[in-house]
């Protein structure tokens, strides 16, 4: 099954910026894709596209079986809460909450206890090999920790896609590494991974790279399994 499926994918901003100029891109229920081009080519904006949170202007956006352009922004919001965990460069952590409140609250549109919410995110620390830093806030843990943080609450929902746009940028080349490894073992354990990446040695190492260069796809490289 696909969990991504664009065709003919455009997006304009205001202002006449074309960050897409039709894109089409399938990816498929398992993989580990990687995005990779220049700074300004439009790999966030496939990335906001493909997570939904952006509509394109243009073709048809297909998340986990729902054409999103049928979806009112309600519906929309709840097939991303649903589907798709999110991780960015510079964390996004609530800088007030401790590591497993802040993977909690990643589970809060379920309407699940908090009991429930406090229960996964635990399991989710742990996965990600934070068990012993549960109490800690953003502030007392290493960006690579923060990092590592944002993964669980991305993953302690079980997402059918994990969308990463630039998840190492912020992070010494040790920890980044950690960071990739993170995602490689998740992958493996069946998560599907969309990663951003201009680092060339981490985008080498991924099984599929999706060439992105002035909004269009340029080269689509996959590994034959
Ligand atoms: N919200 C926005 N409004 C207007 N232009 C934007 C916006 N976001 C991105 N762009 C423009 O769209 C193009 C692609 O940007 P982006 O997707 O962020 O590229 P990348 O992530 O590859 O650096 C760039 O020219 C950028 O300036
Ligand atoms: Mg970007």
């Amino acid at each position: 099954m696909n969990v991504v499926e664009l065709s003919g994918v455009r997006k304009e901003y205001p202002g006449g910026v074309v960050a897409l100029a039709g894109v089409d891109l399938t990816v498929r229920r398992g993989e580990l894709v990687g995005i990779v081009g220049p700074s300004g080519s439009g790999k966030s904006t496939l990335l906001h596209i493909v997570g939904s949170l952006d509509r394109p202007t243009r073709g048809t956006v297909r998340i986990a079986g729902h054409d999103v352009a049928g979806l009112t922004d309600r519906e929309l919001a709840a097939l991303r809460a649903r589907h798709i965990g999110f991780v960015f460069q510079s964390f996004h952590l609530a800088p007030g909450l401790t590591a497993l409140d802040n993977v909690a609250d990643g589970l809060l549109y379920r309407g699940t206890p908090l009991r429930e919410r406090r229960r996964r995110a635990a399991a989710a620390l742990e996965r990600v090999g934070l068990a012993e830093r549960l109490t800690h806030r953003p502030h007392e843990l290493s960006g690579g920790q923060r990092q590592r943080v944002a993964i669980a609450r991305a993953v302690a929902g079980d997402p059918d896609l994990l969308l990463a746009d630039e998840p190492t940028g912020a992070l010494d080349t040790a920890s980044g590494g950690a960071v990739l490894e993170l995602l490689r073992d998740l992958n493996a354990e069946g998560t599907t991974i969309a990663v951003i990446t201009h680092d060339h040695e981490i985008a080498a190492a991924l099984p599929r790279r999706v060439r992105v260069r002035d909004g269009r796809v340029v080269a689509d490289e996959a590994a034959v399994r």
